[in-house]
């Protein structure tokens, strides 16, 4: 259909006092004496186009104002009278593409996202979710930008896989056979499976990023990563958006200073591409978001280490629900408690005691922790885990051994260091942590289509 994004009428103003096309959907309409009024929307921009009916053209424009209704409208493009300036369209033509009953479940007024979640199909044509997606989309342009800027070759690496990455037991499982009363031992159930051995849905693809980076020398992942984490929290879901990074010849200081320059190249981006989108948000979901970002792009990002984080947690004076004590991984209320109040801004937290860390991560010399970091971002909490990884043959199957992991399962990924061990590290970005920082948005399920949480499938 030949017709003009709305966006294009809104902002170029080469339209302005022609005749043109638009095609879009009823948000809101109004009726009185004289004239109706519609705004259309065609998702092209946050903004709707008001179109003019005159009732000396339209004597009875009921059929055009129904709410979620999809028209085309021929009109001419003039200044707006309201107070706003801009533009509107004079309508000369209406066409009703797709009509649109009065139970159509979005109506005018705002909706709250718990009720939005109910009708994940419709929501994406609300205003919040017009604005999510749109910064959803230009993160993601900016991410590539950045490694593709730096010559990282992007690798897509296997979703289905054999081995559990982050060895916390969260692996959904793959599986063509049904369970059946009369299976025999563990071993036959799985050899007799349709890879012939056990498979699960990847949680990371940072050991095959490691292969690559190997190779390539500096790589990054974009796709989906799954966990079959059971806890029904605002920050977790059981799919979700996954960069991983691996650069080798670099140590945990260089994995940090990536870490830090990509983040604010990609909150730069958001601030220069989506400015509507980002007012919308700063009025209706976080106050004072976009100085946030601002300083995020200019201020250096905290640095401290776990223990000294312990130490500044014990002082704090607020009462934690979960004890505050070295050995202990951190809970969300530490997380935030250290970038919200301590910090006042993203903060890396880094030498993690080993035994609440994987076991790929490098050893550090006091035998007690490892070269690892989490950044922690105010509101959001913990939005990238990364680190260097253990280089050396010894003390990896040394880890692995104290795990009871079995070697057996990752011989490629051991022999990396047999066959020229480098130092090398990297990081994973989830994905929707980091719209949920640049929105405001304190819901991960309102950021990403369609959810999959324990026990629902949105
Ligand atoms: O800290 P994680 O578990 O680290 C890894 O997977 C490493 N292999 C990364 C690496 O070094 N290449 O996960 C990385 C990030 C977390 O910081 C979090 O932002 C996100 O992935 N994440 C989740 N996001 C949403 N829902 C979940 N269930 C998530 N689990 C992890
Ligand atoms: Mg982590």
């Amino acid at each position: 259909m030949k017709h003009t994004d709305i966006y294009d009428v809104l902002n170029d103003a080469s339209y302005l006092n022609q005749s043109t096309t638009v095609c879009g959907w009823v948000r809101t309409s109004r009726d009185s004496k004289s004239v109706a009024f519609i705004e259309l929307n065609d998702g092209t921009s946050h903004a709707r186009l008001q179109i003019v009916l005159n009732k000396e053209k339209f004597p009875d424009p009921s059929a055009y104002l129904k709410l979620g209704s999809s028209l085309c409208v021929v009109g001419k493009v003039i200044p707006s009278q309201g107070k706003n300036g801009g533009v509107e369209m004079d309508a000369e033509t209406v066409e009703v593409i797709g009509d649109c009953p009065p139970e159509y479940p979005l109506q005018k007024k705002r909706h709250s996202l718990e009720f939005l979640r109910t009708i994940p199909h419709l929501r994406l044509r609300s205003n919040t979710f017009n604005a999510v997606f749109r910064v959803r989309s230009v993160l993601a342009a900016a991410i590539h930008e950045y490694f593709q800027a730096r010559r990282y070759v992007y690798v897509h690496t296997p979703l289905i896989t054999a081995s559990d990455c982050e060895g916390a037991g969260e692996m959904f499982r793959v599986t063509t056979r049904p369970w059946d009363a009369k299976e025999g031992t563990e071993k036959e159930y799985y050899d007799a499976d349709f890879f012939g051995q056990k498979a699960g849905l990847s949680v990371s693809g940072q050991l095959e990023g490691e292969m690559a980076a190997m190779a390539f020398g500096k790589i990054y992942t974009f796709g989906p990563s799954f966990r079959a984490e059971c806890s029904n929290t605002p920050r977790h879901v059981a799919e979700f958006w996954h960069v991983e990074p691996e650069i080798a010849f670099a140590e945990l200081p260089d994995v940090i200073e990536v870490v830090e320059d990509m983040i604010k190249h990609v909150v730069s981006a958001a601030l220069e591409k989506c400015p509507t989108e980002l007012e919308f948000f700063e009025k209706n979901f976080e106050a004072g978001l976009i100085a946030k970002l601002r300083n995020l792009v200019e201020e250096k990002f905290g640095v401290v280490t776990y223990t000294e984080a312990i130490e500044i947690l014990k002082k704090a004076d607020v009462k934690f629900q979960y004890p505050v004590e070295w050995g202990a991984d951190l809970q969300t209320e530490h997380e935030r408690y250290l970038s919200e109040t301590a910090f006042k801004k993203p903060v890396f937290v880094t030498d993690y005691p080993k035994e609440i860390k994987s076991f790929y991560m490098k050893q550090n010399a006091d035998g007690k922790t490892v070269a690892a970091t989490d950044l922690l971002a105010p509101g959001v909490g913990e939005i990238i885990g990364g680190s260097e990884r253990e280089a050396n043959l010894d003390k990896l199957l040394a880890a692995m051994k104290e795990r009871n992991m079995t070697t057996a399962e990752y011989e490629q990924y051991i022999d990396l260091r047999r066959f020229g061990s480098v130092p090398h590290g990297g990081f994973g970005l989830g994905f929707e942590r980091l719209i949920m920082y640049v929105t405001g948005i304190d819901n991960i399920r309102d950021v990403i289509l369609f959810p999959r949480v324990v026990n629902k499938i949105f």
